[in-house]
């Protein structure tokens, strides 16, 4: 079979419902009671951040990533993350995962939190959250709560509370 030929770029903003009806597809109605999905409820996700691949026009995937705080210190929330069923497989995700911390790390982001499995995420540079040190509101598998650093030294001293959004929980 011939290599694909798609096209990773961001995403724009009327491509909301296309992404929208991937994800009902993907997570299906249970999604919005999903603790990650709370998080990002009513916090914009980041547009320098969130990419499609599309081939001819066509949404093929999708990532997208959202400012949060956890505790005091600035991170990512990474997700959701969706193929379409018929192009599953093809590294389609992969290559969304990868542009997308790229771009991170190109624009000095230092942290991207997630909820999600070690063996697909791992060889991104994820590792589990040392438990308890990262609390959400909301239930989280502790073994799927993981963590990148963007940059040396970026996990240290963050702990606490994520909260969607960089507003300081002070400045409320
Ligand atoms: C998970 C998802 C984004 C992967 O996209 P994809 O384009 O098929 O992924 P890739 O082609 O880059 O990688 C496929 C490989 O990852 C593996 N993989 C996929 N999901 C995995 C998971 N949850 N855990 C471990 N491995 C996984 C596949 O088995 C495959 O392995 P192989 O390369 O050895 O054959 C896609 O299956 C999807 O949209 N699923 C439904 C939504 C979802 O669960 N999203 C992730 C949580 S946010």
């Amino acid at each position: 079979m011939p290599p694909l030929s798609y096209d990773i770029r961001l995403e724009e903003p009327n491509e909301d419902a296309a992404i929208e009806d991937l994800h009902a597809g993907a997570f299906g109605p249970g999604r919005f009671v999903r603790t990650a999905f709370r998080i990002r409820e009513g916090v914009p996700h980041d547009p320098r951040l969130s990419f499609i691949a599309q081939m001819d026009g066509e949404l093929l995937g999708s990532v997208r990533l959202t400012p949060i705080l956890i505790g005091q210190t600035l991170a990512q929330l990474f997700g959701p993350l969706a193929v379409i069923p018929s192009y599953e497989g093809l590294g389609i995700g992969r290559a969304l995962m990868r542009k997308s911390l790229q771009e991170g790390a190109r624009l000095g982001e230092g942290l991207v939190l997630l909820v999600g499995d070690l063996p697909y995420y791992g060889p991104f540079g994820f590792q589990r959250v040392p438990q308890g040190r990262i609390l959400l509101l909301g239930p989280v598998d502790p073994a799927r709560l993981l963590i990148a650093e963007l940059a040396p030294h970026a996990l240290d001293g963050a702990q606490g509370m994520v909260r969607g959004g960089r507003e300081s929980p002070g400045a409320r």
